[in-house]
């Protein structure tokens, strides 16, 4: 009997997780290239206005590892709930989308077809190493 119910809980966790997979598709990571080239320079220049003062690149190298296997959608909302530090959330969400994507690019992953999306997907995209 409770190994009956313990094989009806698994084929219960088993059926949600496939249609969880079916709703949201295929999982993708940032080694997918989710983010377009034209993103990453529009970040760059609203990263070089709003963060640059205070953190360079290497900044993201020390706390890369915190973010490994963490959905690229928690990095974005770090950064709009935090950042910049004088004044949190006053950036675009299409802003803060492009300096994610530019922040990518020069960690080293690549650009590709789709645009990184603020309302689409960004929690289906994990962080892995570059
Ligand atoms: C006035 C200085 C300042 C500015 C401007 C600023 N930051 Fe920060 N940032 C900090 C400080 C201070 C911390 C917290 C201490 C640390 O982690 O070094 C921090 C932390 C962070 C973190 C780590 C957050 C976490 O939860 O791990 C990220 C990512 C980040 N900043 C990105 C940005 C981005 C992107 C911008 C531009 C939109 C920006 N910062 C602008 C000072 C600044």
């Amino acid at each position: 009997m409770f190994r009956l119910s313990g094989k009806v809980l698994s084929a219960m966790a088993l059926l949600s997780a496939l249609s969880i997979s079916a709703v949201y598709g295929q999982q993708l990571t940032v080694k997918d290239g989710v983010f377009t080239q034209s993103q990453a320079e529009t970040g760059r220049v609203v990263y070089d206005t709003h963060c640059g003062t205070c953190h360079d690149m290497k900044f993201y190298a020390d706390i890369w590892e915190y973010w490994q296997d963490k959905p690229l959608l928690d990095f974005w909302f770090a950064i709009v709930a935090e950042m910049p530090a004088e004044n949190p959330g006053s950036l675009l969400d299409s802003e803060y989308t492009d300096i994610v994507a530019y922040i990518l690019s020069e960690r080293g992953y690549p650009a590709g077809e789709s645009i990184l999306d603020r309302y689409n997907g960004l929690d289906n995209i994990n962080i892995v190493a570059p």
